[in-house]
C-alpha cells in the first residue's frame, strides 16, 4: 500500500449500525426498549398497516435496524454501515480500487446518503453520510431515553470465511488498523479486531473452522455496547430481567481473551449484545495470538 493511496482515501468516521432480521420486529423492539432502555425507536409501516422497518437510537449516529423475517432459520444479519464523511467521494475511492458500486448514491429510509458495497463474505456493508434532517440526526435532542445502558456502539462483529480476503478488503482498501488478534483454544484464531481508519471503534472477524450453526451465526453476528461498569449493568439487566420473562437467555457474563469485562445478551432471534467495558480488567493487554487463522 502506498502513502499516496492512503491520502486519497476519504475519511471512514465511525460505526453506524447493524440490521437483523426478527421473527417478529414488535417483541425485538420491547427488548430494545426494555432491557436496554433504547426509547427511541422510529418504525416505517407497510401498506397493510404492519411495520417494515424499525430504528432503535444508540446516540445521534448509530442504530440498530429491525426488519421483518425474509425467511425463518435464516441467519439474522442483514447488514452494517459505516458513517463516512462523504458518501460521493468514497464511492469513487472504492470503484477506483476494484470493489463493485451503484453508479450512484442515494438517499436511504432515515433520509441519509448512501450506498452498499458487498464484503468478500458476501455481507452487504453501506457506507453512510449523515444528514442533519436524516435520522438519528433530527431526534438527537431527544437522545436514546434515559434508561440507556449504553450510547456507543464501539465494535461489530461478523463471520469470516478468509482472512486474508477480509484484511485485503477491511484493511488494504477501508484503511482499517488490526488492533488486536485472539484465540479461544490456542490453536487456531478465533478474533482479528481493526480499528476504523479514523475512530476509535472497531470491527471484528469472526473466524470459524466449520460452518457456522445458527446459533452460532447469533453469536458470531453482534455487536459491542460501550458501559462504564459491568457489575452496575449487570445488576440493572438483571432488574430488568425479572419484569420480562420472555426474554429468551439470561444474561451471561464473563471476562474476555481480550481481558475486558463483558456480559452478553440475545434478542429473542438469538443476536447477540455485548455489553463491553473500554478499558481491560487490570489495565494490562493479552498480547496479541500467534496462531494460524482456519484458513
Ligand atoms: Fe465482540
Amino acid at each position: 500500500m502506498t502513502m499516496a493511496k492512503n491520502a486519497q482515501r476519504p475519511k471512514i468516521i465511525g460505526l453506524s449500525h447493524m440490521t437483523f432480521q426478527s421473527s417478529s420486529v414488535e417483541k425485538a423492539l420491547a427488548y430494545y426498549r426494555d432491557l436496554h432502555g433504547y426509547e427511541e425507536q422510529l418504525c416505517l409501516k407497510s401498506p397493510d398497516g404492519g411495520i417494515s422497518r424499525a430504528f432503535v437510537m444508540i446516540n445521534d449516529a448509530q442504530w440498530v435496524e429491525l426488519q421483518p423475517e425474509r425467511a425463518p432459520k435464516t441467519d439474522r444479519l442483514i447488514q452494517f454501515g459505516f458513517q463516512v464523511e462523504d458518501a460521493e467521494t468514497i464511492r469513487t475511492y472504492l470503484a477506483s480500487r476494484g470493489v463493485a458500486v451503484p453508479d450512484s448514491i442515494s438517499r436511504g429510509a432515515t433520509g441519509n446518503l448512501g450506498f452498499l458495497v458487498k464484503d468478500p463474505d458476501g455481507h452487504q456493508v453501506e457506507l453512510v453520510q449523515c444528514l442533519a434532517d436524516g435520522w438519528p440526526a433530527r431526534a438527537a435532542g431527544r437522545g436514546p431515553g434515559p434508561r440507556a445502558l449504553s450510547r456507543c456502539l464501539m465494535h461489530m462483529g461478523f463471520d469470516v470465511f478468509s482472512m486474508e480476503k477480509s484484511m485485503a478488503f477491511y484493511r488494504d482498501i477501508l484503511g482499517c488498523v488490526e488492533l488486536w488478534r485472539g484465540s479461544s483454544d490456542e490453536r487456531t484464531l478465533s478474533w482479528v479486531q481493526l480499528k476504523l481508519p479514523d475512530d476509535r471503534n472497531y470491527i471484528e472477524f469472526m473466524l470459524y473452522d466449520e460452518t457456522p450453526t445458527l446459533e452460532r451465526l447469533g453469536v458470531f453476528n453482534h455487536f459491542g455496547l460501550e458501559v462504564p461498569s459491568i457489575p452496575a449493568v449487570m445488576e440493572e439487566v438483571a432488574g430488568r430481567m425479572k419484569g420480562s420473562p420472555w426474554f429468551p437467555r439470561r444474561v451471561e457474563y464473563s471476562v474476555g481473551k481480550c481481558r475486558h469485562r463483558l456480559a452478553n445478551v440475545f434478542d429473542p432471534d438469538g443476536t447477540r449484545a455485548e455489553f463491553m467495558e473500554r478499558g481491560t480488567f487490570d489495565g494490562s493487554v493479552t498480547p496479541p495470538a500467534a496462531v494460524p487463522a482456519p484458513r
